[in-house]
């Protein structure tokens, strides 16, 4: 077996290198990114110094519109693995760096490639809807790709008589087949961290904070939706708190959103969903791989790059590009 040279362990982020303790990091993060052309892309799931130190922050579909339209010459995405190769794709002639190369997502990895490559053979006159939660290889076998902000109108935008494929999340799936009326063929994967939240749990917290708002995200569990008193995208959470009178919120999605729920409604409680049992496992283990720490390394280095081959950019980006212009025609 071939070792990777000294080179390309570093292009690849694991030769680990100290940092000066005295440094401001976030000076210097501003430094490096004018130095370079470099523009910060985060997540809401990222932790709040990277929150704070990003140029944009938003949910998936914000974060591939910003991919698309900046003219910065680096990228640095705070967020995972398939979320800066859906910058790549969109825009190929850019470097994309990613802080913590590892930082990949338990609801890409349940759908190998291959295996829905044969899955999608069984269905030949489907069309197919994938999550942009994916792997650029699963978006190269696809004919749509959607969020969880537009996945409802993505699929609503297909003639009533269409037969659809969608994958990899059975709980957004079967939350998008409740609300279009539409018979969904669906890939059986989720999220880790969303599949955590307790129904009983979520129930004796509403009934010590009765005036709270139930909050949730579509890649919960059809148990815990059905208790929601709004279903939503990260975004779709952060302005249904902003906008509602109540002041109080129970918020059964990763973590970090609170930050920028906070930061909005100061005068407001945001409460974590409890999952079930006594784990930190609401924190997605694959964003918070991403440390300031390493941001300002990535930025410094040029590395952690992420490459995607040149024919899967060609292929995955059409399905891409036709999410992007249903979201522009709806205004989202
Ligand atoms: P959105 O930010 O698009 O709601 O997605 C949530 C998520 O799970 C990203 O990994
Ligand atoms: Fe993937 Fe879930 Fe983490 Fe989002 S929260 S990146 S879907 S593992």
């Amino acid at each position: 077996m071939k070792m990777d040279t000294f080179e390309e362990l570093n292009r690849k982020g694991f030769v680990e290198e100290k940092i000066d303790p005295t440094l401001d990091l976030f000076v210097e993060i501003e430094k490096l990114k004018k130095e370079k052309n470099a523009i910060v892309l985060a997540h809401y799931y990222q932790e709040p110094d990277i929150q704070d130190i990003a140029d944009y922050i938003g949910d998936s579909l914000g974060l591939s519109q910003e991919a698309a339209r900046t003219d910065a010459e680096v990228i640095v995405f705070a967020g995972v693995h398939f979320m800066a190769e859906t910058a790549k794709i969109l825009s190929p002639e850019k470097k994309v760096l990613l802080p913590d190369l590892k930082a990949g997502c338990s609801l890409a990895d349940s759908c190998p490639p291959h295996l829905f490559k044969k899955f999608k053979e069984k269905y030949p006159d489907h069309v197919v809807i994938t999550y942009v939660n994916c792997t650029a290889e699963l978006k190269a076998l696809s004919d749509i790709v959607c969020t969880s902000t537009n996945a409802v109108q993505i699929v609503e935008s297909l003639p009533k008589d269409t037969k659809i494929i969608f994958g990899p999340d059975k709980n957004l799936g079967a939350w998008v087949a409740k609300k279009t009326g539409r018979d969904l063929v669906l890939w059986n994967g989720a999220c880790m961290v969303h599949e955590i939240f307790s129904r009983e749990k979520i129930t004796k917290l509403k009934a010590r904070h009765p005036n709270a708002k139930f909050i949730a995200h579509p890649e919960c569990e059809e148990a815990v939706l059905e208790m929601a008193d709004y279903i939503g995208s990260t975004t779709g959470l952060l302005k249904y708190s902003t906008n509602s009178d109540a002041q109080e919120f129970i918020v059964a999605t990763e973590s970090g959103i609170i930050h920028q729920m906070e930061k909005a409604n100061p005068t407001k409680t945001f409460i974590p969903a409890p999952p079930n049992n006594n784990c930190a496992c609401n924190d997605c283990p694959y964003m918070k791989r991403n440390t300031l720490e390493k941001l300002y390394l990535c930025l410094k280095n040029g590395s952690p790059e992420v490459t995607v081959p040149a024919d899967i950019i060609v292929q995955a980006r059409k399905p891409i590009e036709r999410m992007l212009e249903i979201s522009a025609a709806l205004g989202l």
